[in-house]
């Protein structure tokens, strides 16, 4: 089993790594953010509960968060492992997590933190897009579609997250940067942790969390 936490503030590049790394790892992208907005749109019971805090840029409560995550990873194809994106997010969370692994024999392989300084993030926020089928991320400069409006993966159209407006990117990063710092200093203390600069091009970025893995960036035949 390979479970890789992938740590960062919003906007650092989660998403868009763990794509890269699902494919070249062979196990699945689990973003509870993802799980978050498909709940919202099928207006369950978590969904409804998570809306408000999403919509004020706040992370939404440690237990709804956690039985959601634990329900997803019992799933059939996370026996293998998952690349965890957006969880842990608290340090109440990270305790969560290495106990709910201790109890199936298992633990995090690594921690990844993809470290982007503040002033950065606001402009990867404000120029995300991404498409409406299946979340793929795009940036209007930095990581444009071929088609401008349009995924080059399955050619739906590219929108903008309601959470990427002005003021809630600001009010995220004011609320959340002390909780990523609580489990940045969790996966330090346990070892796990790894940093990855991540203010370089996409590719380089790839390249140093998979070197940090131990993976070559390539499959070779
Ligand atoms: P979530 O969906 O997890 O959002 P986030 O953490 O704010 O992270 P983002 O998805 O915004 O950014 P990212 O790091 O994935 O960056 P991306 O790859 O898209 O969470 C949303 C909300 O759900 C939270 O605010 C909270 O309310 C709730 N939530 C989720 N998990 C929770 C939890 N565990 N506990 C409680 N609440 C929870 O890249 C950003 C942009 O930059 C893109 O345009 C991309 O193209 C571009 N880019 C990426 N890399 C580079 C690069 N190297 N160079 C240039 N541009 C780049």
């Amino acid at each position: 089993m390979t479970l890789v936490v992938l740590l960062g503030a919003p906007g650092a590049g989660k998403g868009t790594q763990a794509a890269v790394l699902q494919d070249r790892l062979g196990i699945p992208h689990i973003a509870t953010g993802d799980l978050f907005r498909a709940a919202i749109r099928e207006a369950t019971p978590v969904g409804l509960e998570a809306r408000s805090y999403m919509d004020a840029g706040q992370l939404v409560p440690d237990g709804v968060t956690i039985r959601m995550l634990e329900e997803r990873l019992g799933r059939p194809d996370a026996a293998a492992g998952a690349i965890l994106d957006g969880f842990p997010r608290t340090a109440v969370q990270a305790a969560s997590l290495d106990s709910f692994l201790a109890g199936r024999g298992s633990r995090i392989d690594a921690a990844l933190l993809i470290d982007v300084p503040p002033d950065a993030l606001v402009e990867r926020l404000s120029g995300r897009w991404i498409c409406q089928f299946a979340g793929h991320v795009y940036h209007v400069d930095m990581n444009r579609s071929r088609v401008a409006g349009i995924c080059d993966l399955d050619g739906s159209p590219l929108v903008q997250r309601a959470d990427d407006q002005p003021e809630t990117i600001r009010a995220r990063l004011v609320s959340q940067l002390d909780d990523l710092q609580a489990v940045v200093d969790h996966y330090r203390a346990t070892g796990a942790l790894r940093t990855i600069n991540g203010l370089r091009p996409i590719r380089d970025v790839s390249a140093g969390l998979l070197e940090a893995l131990g993976v070559e960036p390539v499959r070779t035949a």
